[in-house]
């Protein structure tokens, strides 16, 4: 199991977003974050393709897609088209979710399914084969820096038991309200992909991008695969 920081480029400077693009990868970032929302499935609206296509002219790193649209199958060629490694979709934006998925394969993307704090687990037990990752927003999506909210530890636990049962491999991903104090409990319960946002862009980014890495790192040295 790969654990990965997936800096959130909400949380960016825009009128300086090259040059943190690179400060970040240059700090030891392989993969970044890029939320999409369309003002519909959440209340804000942030960007689309073309600003993701300038992120990829200064950026060779895993661009980790977070779609927060309303039926987002609509869009999955022109996010790979845009520079797309890995697109998550929202379970609550999508009627079918087995063939979306189907779909961001066929595209040479990896998927990934997100879940709503509220939303059940069991929305993906048949699905923990085909995806390749499992969001589990700890927020209610729409905005970065939000407050972690205190029973998605629980989800987690319950998500990473629900893998191993499986037996399956299947990345969990933990978005929204990540910082310093809590991301060891979040590891603990059994993350191997963090999302963070302003705990990245507050500050020095280096420093912080070496702190997440830090605590994953470790938590790599102990994972048996
Ligand atoms: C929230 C987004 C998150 C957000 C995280 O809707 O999906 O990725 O940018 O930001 P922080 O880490 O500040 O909560
Ligand atoms: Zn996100």
């Amino acid at each position: 199991m790969e654990y990965i920081l997936s800096p959130s480029l909400l949380s960016l400077d825009f009128a300086k977003a090259g040059e943190q693009i690179r400060q970040t990868e240059q700090a030891g970032a392989k993969w970044l974050h890029i939320d999409v929302m369309d003002g519909k499935f959440v209340p804000s609206i942030s960007f689309g393709m073309p600003v993701m296509k300038s992120f990829r002219a200064v950026s060779d790193a895993f661009f980790d897609v977070h779609l927060m649209i309303e039926e987002p199958e609509r869009y999955i060629d022109d996010f790979k088209a845009a520079g797309a490694d890995g697109i998550t979709v929202h379970a609550e934006a999508v009627r079918h979710l087995d063939r979306t998925i189907q779909q961001i394969h066929d595209a040479g993307c990896r998927a990934g399914i997100a879940l709503n704090p509220a939303t059940p687990l069991e929305t993906v037990t048949y699905m923990l084969e085909k995806a390749d990752m499992v969001l589990l927003m700890s927020v209610n999506p729409g905005f970065g820096g939000q407050k972690y909210i205190p029973y998605v530890t629980q989800k987690i636990r319950s998500l990473r038991t629900m893998i191993k049962a499986a037996n399956v491999k299947c990345d969990i991903q933990v978005d929204g309200g990540v910082n310093r104090d809590n991301i060891w409990k979040i590891l603990d319960a059994g993350a191997n992909n963090i999302v963070a946002g302003s705990a990245v862009y507050k500050g020095d980014i280096a420093d912080n991008v070496h702190y997440f890495n830090g605590a994953l790192s470790a938590y790599q040295k102990k994972s048996p695969m």
